[in-house]
């Protein structure tokens, strides 16, 4: 049995990765695959939290790559749920760029995800409504039912 209503605060999602070799593109930084996938598992970390129960990735809209990462920073994506439907949960994720040998900590990316909540059949399942309790989180919130008004592409 899920609750009614869950806060904002309660799914918020952080993942560190120290970026690897491994990982790398052919100009020797960060492979833009690497951080896609880093972006949808921060985002769907929350959407499980906020469901509480299976998700699935709906769309990823609009990811932008502003700078490399290069090979050995620490990459931090942070994953709010920012708006909720009834099935639907609109998460933002947040990339940061950390130098290890300075601290220096640098904002590179902002992805746009949606994640739906999924019964046992698979079908599109409601989620508890989303509380915002601070002025902060009021303006996420009103940013991302803005945005969801963009539409549905056909
Ligand atoms: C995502 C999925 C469950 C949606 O199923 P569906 O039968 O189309 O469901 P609905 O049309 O009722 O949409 C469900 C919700 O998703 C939203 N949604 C679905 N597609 C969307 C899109 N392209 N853009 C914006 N919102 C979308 C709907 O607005 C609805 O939101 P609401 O309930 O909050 O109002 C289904 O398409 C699916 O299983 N896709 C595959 C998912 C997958 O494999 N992901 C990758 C691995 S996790």
């Amino acid at each position: 049995m899920q609750p009614e209503s869950r806060p904002m605060s309660y799914s918020r999602s952080e993942l560190t990765k120290l970026v690897m070799p491994h990982m790398q593109n052919v100009l020797g930084n960060l492979f833009g695959g690497e951080l896609m996938s880093m972006v949808d598992q921060a985002a769907a970390v929350a959407a499980i939290r906020h469901a509480g129960g299976p998700v699935v990735t709906a769309v990823i809209d609009r990811v932008e790559f502003r700078e490399p990462i290069p090979i050995g920073a620490l990459v931090t994506c942070t994953g709010t749920v920012d708006f909720v439907g009834n099935t639907s949960m609109h998460i933002t994720v947040e990339v940061y760029s950390e130098k290890v040998s300075t601290g220096e900590r640098r904002h590179t990316n902002t992805a746009h995800v949606i994640f739906v909540a999924i019964d046992a059949d698979g079908k599109p399942m409601r989620v508890p409504r989303l509380v915002a309790e601070t002025p902060e989180e009021q303006a996420r919130y009103e940013a991302a039912e803005k945005h969801r008004a963009g539409g549905r592409r056909p």
